[in-house]
């Protein structure tokens, strides 16, 4: 294990609410994970304690073995060998590319520097913008700088802190990719911080969703999706629709105003037990005659799918799913369908009680 957190907790002075509370999670050699969760949810306070840049209030941090924050224990954050990127870059405005990549080297004459610094622009393939300042560069090859900068030291880990948000929807994913690429090839272990869902399930070993300073559940990207424990996870990482339910007296199916599921995974649950489900919008298909009927409400057409609000109609209940299909079907609002579920997008959700 890389890095190991314990129980931390921080609270800001003045703050109601702690930032981050009783959090704790590993990373492996050579992972990467994502912190996910909404706005203020502590994911920059975290990343901000694994660096050193706060201190926990109780709980305790562990590089590599070492112990650099706990109690009576405080490593500072540039004996920590934690590199790090920033959402605005933090690049050097008045340094060319070069001297922005080789500012965090410590001896900075050794000769071996100079290959380093040709390695690692050739890493991150800038060989042809060496000379120019940051204000000369594109967002993306900023963002390579940056990254640049962060590797340079060979750190232990490398923390990205919403790194691709200033850039555009095609830059976006193609940096995304790029910087995977670099950071798989070069074996550093990162951090990410992410509130954007697809992002995090598309680049992570692991997720970490979180919650107003709490982790709501970790797993990897598939186990997060089609196994949420919690409504929080259900509807935050990806959409959901979520469905009152109750498991049949043989325990195989699961009960519901929508009708009654056979339910293929292993769930431990008792014969009358209420529970909840999560049923993905993929979770459908438009049938000739489907056990579910409803009328199409609104339509927003996004190219790959089509995203459908079906209020239903042939059940007793004041309800609406959302539910997506391919953009083979031609439908239109207005029109009444009729859909059948497809089991492995049902999934059983432990708990919705709030978060505290
Ligand atoms: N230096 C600080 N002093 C006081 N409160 C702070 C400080 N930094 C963060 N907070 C508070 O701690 C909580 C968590 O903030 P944090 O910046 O970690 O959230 P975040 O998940 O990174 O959000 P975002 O996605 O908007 O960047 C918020 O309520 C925020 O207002
Ligand atoms: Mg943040």
């Amino acid at each position: 294990m890389l890095v190991k957190l314990e129980d931390i907790n921080k609270t800001f002075a003045q703050a109601a609410e702690p930032a981050v509370k009783d959090v704790s999670f590993e990373v492996q050699e050579g992972e990467i994970l994502t912190l996910l969760g909404p706005s203020g949810c502590g994911k920059t306070t975290l990343l901000r304690l694994i660096a050193g840049l706060e201190r926990p209030d109780s709980g305790q941090i562990i590089l590599q073995g070492k112990k650099v924050a706990g109690e009576n224990c405080w490593i500072p954050p540039e004996k920590r060998g934690v590199g790090m990127v920033f959402q605005d870059y933090a690049l050097f405005p008045h340094l060319n590319v070069r001297d922005n990549i080789s500012f965090g080297l410590k001896n900075k004459n050794e000769t071996n520097n100079e290959n380093k610094v040709r390695e690692m622009i050739e890493l991150v393939g800038l060989e042809n913008q060496v000379d120019k300042n940051p204000a000369d560069l594109s967002g993306g090859q900023q963002q390579r700088v940056a990254l640049a900068r962060a590797l340079i030291t060979d750190p232990l880990l490398v923390l990205l802190d919403e790194p691709f948000s200033n850039l555009d929807m095609n830059l976006r994913e193609k940096m995304r990719r790029e910087v995977v690429h670099i950071l798989r090839k070069s074996e550093t272990p990162a951090v990410f911080v992410t509130h954007d869902q697809e992002e995090a399930l598309s680049i992570s070993d692991k997720i970490l969703v979180m919650n107003r300073g709490q982790i709501v559940q970790q797993g990897s990207p598939r186990e997060v999706y089609e196994s949420p424990l919690a409504c929080f996870v259900a509807s935050f990482v990806g959409q959901s629709n979520l469905l009152d339910g109750t498991i049949s007296s043989d325990g195989e199916n699961i009960i519901t105003e929508l009708g009654t599921f056979e339910y293929p995974h292993q769930h431990g649950r008792e014969p009358g037990e209420e529970v909840i489900i999560s049923i993905r919008p993929d979770g459908f298909e438009l049938v000739e005659d489907g056990p579910i009927k409803g009328v199409i409400k609104e339509i927003a057409y996004k190219g790959g799918v089509v995203d459908l609000i079906i209020e239903l109609t042939n059940k007793n209940i004041n309800k609406e799913l959302l539910v997506h299909v391919h953009p083979k079907y031609r439908v239109a609002e207005g029109d009444e369908v009729s859909l059948k579920l497809l089991p492995h997008f049902i999934t059983m959700i432990g708990e919705c009680k709030p978060v505290m």
